[in-house]
């Protein structure tokens, strides 16, 4: 089961936009870097999936009006270090890497005659500063970061390497004196290599986690497959803060089909005018936000739409494009249009039946504006980190924005400490262990783990979800506790796999988020607090 020992100097685990980013500024800034994706191909990412857009700057926009609304919509809890940072950096960042760079082609304005972008609008946005390639932003920024890095020298990108756990001198060393070092760190982790069957161990100088959120922890949700909260888990045992997983974000559309994985509705459609009706025709956001309506932010569009479905007992509401969408649907949101087609909607003809779904974990691994974690030599970029940018709740299009913005301010700043000697001793490298597998039994079962799977997922759907109560929440702890025990055990006993490593993973998330929620007594942003015990079965 132990396999090879391999030193790089910057590790990036993730493929999504911010550890590509991160991987190919560090590069180019001549650090040796290993890029590591558990799927199968670095393409399949959320942020391949992201469809609205990236924040920029828009016509008579300013960085405080930005500010503004990033903090409006985080109900005020936001970090405002991380908020002047983003508003202050981001824009310039996209510019130079995105626009200038990798000519990233963003729909221009529709007006021939006249150069410039054309800037969507999304929920709580004072102004349109959305840049977007239809409906498909996140693909097409990921595929020039793919093509990009193939292009790099100094980037080695290894696919089907799942990670067991990061490596740090207290837990790892076989120096006996390392586990009295006061400051643990972090120098890389173990990797288990799906195609041989064996764990390596990736000794780095740095190691940048980018392993995105936890969607998949939920029954619904908008994320890829698989997105179960690895990196967090990780670097919990490891030693660093985690911070605000309560807040969860559920986007509020999602395609409703029973027994269909979620498909997402961009919020970019209600941008463009589409709006939210019940199935008695009552156009229901004016009543809720009367000043942003439809384009309230996200927690609030979500939560009026939970009333709704409880009030008017309904499995769903619709989205109206069709009566209010001007222009050509088709070409403006081509996804959606297709796949909503291939379920039998024609979306400029008939509705949408939409609901909501988990989308985005505003909280995470505690890092600085570098992207620095409070564990020595790690960090962390993108949605598996909390920077304190989106508070209880995150502004649409900003986390393509962050983590390009983190991605790209970790690579400068662990390049500037390789490049100034700021790295670790030989023997130290050395002294770290091959991996020991706890056990080696050939037990695993798929009808136990995805019964497992199915547990966790309606607990967190029922009982961790859109709206949270004290005794729900008691029970999933408990539940998901009990599970634990029980999980662990076998995860000690039996040789390691991919599912049964995601399994672990996805169940210690489950727990992290289910007790946050517990401590936060306060209802806010995507963390909603209720008395009331009714419940919708979506
Ligand atoms: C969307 O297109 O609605 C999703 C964009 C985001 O998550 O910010």
């Amino acid at each position: 089961m132990s396999g090879s020992i391999k030193e790089t100097e910057c590790l990036v685990i993730g493929t999504g936009i911010a550890g590509s980013i991160c991987a190919l500024v560090a590069a180019r800034q001549g650090v040796r870097v290993t890029l590591l994706t558990k799927r199968s191909d670095p393409f399949i990412t959320n942020t391949n999936l992201a469809q609205g857009g990236i924040a920029y700057r828009g016509e008579n926009d300013s960085p405080e009006l930005f500010k503004k609304d990033i903090i409006r919509a985080g109900r005020g809890i936001n970090s405002i270090e991380a908020v002047e940072f983003l508003v202050e950096n981001g824009p310039a960042i996209v510019e130079e890497l995105l626009i200038k760079g990798l000519h990233v082609e963003f729909t221009p304005l529709r007006r021939a005659e006249v150069e410039g972008f054309d800037f969507a609008q999304e929920g709580a946005h004072s102004v349109k500063r959305i840049l977007h390639s239809a409906d498909c932003t996140g693909k097409v920024i990921e595929k020039a970061l793919i093509a990009a890095l193939e292009r790099q020298e100094n980037v080695e990108v290894i696919t089907g390497a799942t990670c067991i756990d990061l490596i740090t001198l207290q837990h790892h060393s076989k120096d006996i004196q390392a586990r009295y070092v006061l400051k643990d760190r972090c120098l890389g982790a173990y990797v288990f290599m799906e195609e041989k069957r064996e764990v390596d161990v990736i000794l780095a100088q740095y190691t940048v986690l980018a392993t995105g959120g936890l969607g998949d922890i939920y029954l619904h949700t908008t994320n890829e497959k698989g997105t179960v909260g690895d990196g967090i888990v990780m670097a919990k045992r490891a030693g660093a803060r985690i911070l605000n997983m309560e807040f969860v974000q559920f986007h509020p559309t999602s395609l409703y089909l029973p027994g269909k994985r979620r498909f997402l509705i961009s919020e970019a459609v209600r941008g463009e005018g589409a709006r939210l009706k019940n199935l008695s025709g009552e156009y229901f956001m004016d009543k809720y936000n009367p000043q942003f309506k439809d384009l309230a932010p996200r927690d609030e569009v979500t939560a009026a739409i939970w009333m709704e479905m409880i009030k008017n007992k309904e499995e769903y509401v619709l989205l109206d494009v069709a009566n209010h969408v001007n222009g050509n649907v088709q070409e403006r949101f081509p996804t959606i249009f297709r796949t909503c087609k291939d379920a039998g909607i024609d979306i400029t003809r008939e509705p949408i039946p939409v609901v909501p779904a988990a989308h985005f974990l505003c909280g995470g691994i505690h890092v600085d504006t570098r992207g620095r974690t409070t564990l020595e030599g790690l960090y962390a970029v993108g949605e598996v980190s909390c920077t304190g940018l989106h508070g209880a709740n995150r502004l649409a299009s900003t986390s393509l924005l962050e983590g390009l913005t983190w991605g790209c301010f970790a690579a400068k700043d662990i390049a500037e400490r390789i490049h100034s000697g700021e790295t670790v001793k030989e023997k130290t490298m050395r002294s770290i262990r091959e991996w020991i597998p706890a056990g080696e039994l050939e037990n695993e079962d798929p009808a136990l783990i995805a019964q497992d799977w199915m547990v966790i997922k309606h607990t967190m759907w029922n009982y961790v979800g859109i709206v949270r109560s004290s005794q729900r929440l008691k029970r999933a702890i408990r539940d998901l506790r009990h599970m634990y025990s029980r999980v662990e055990d076998f995860y000690k006993e039996t040789a390691v796999s991919k599912d049964i490593i995601s399994l672990f993973h996805g169940l210690q998330s489950a727990i992290l988020v289910a007790e946050a929620a517990q401590r936060n007594r306060r209802s806010i942003g995507c963390h909603r607090l209720s008395n009331s015990f009714t419940q919708i079965k979506i």
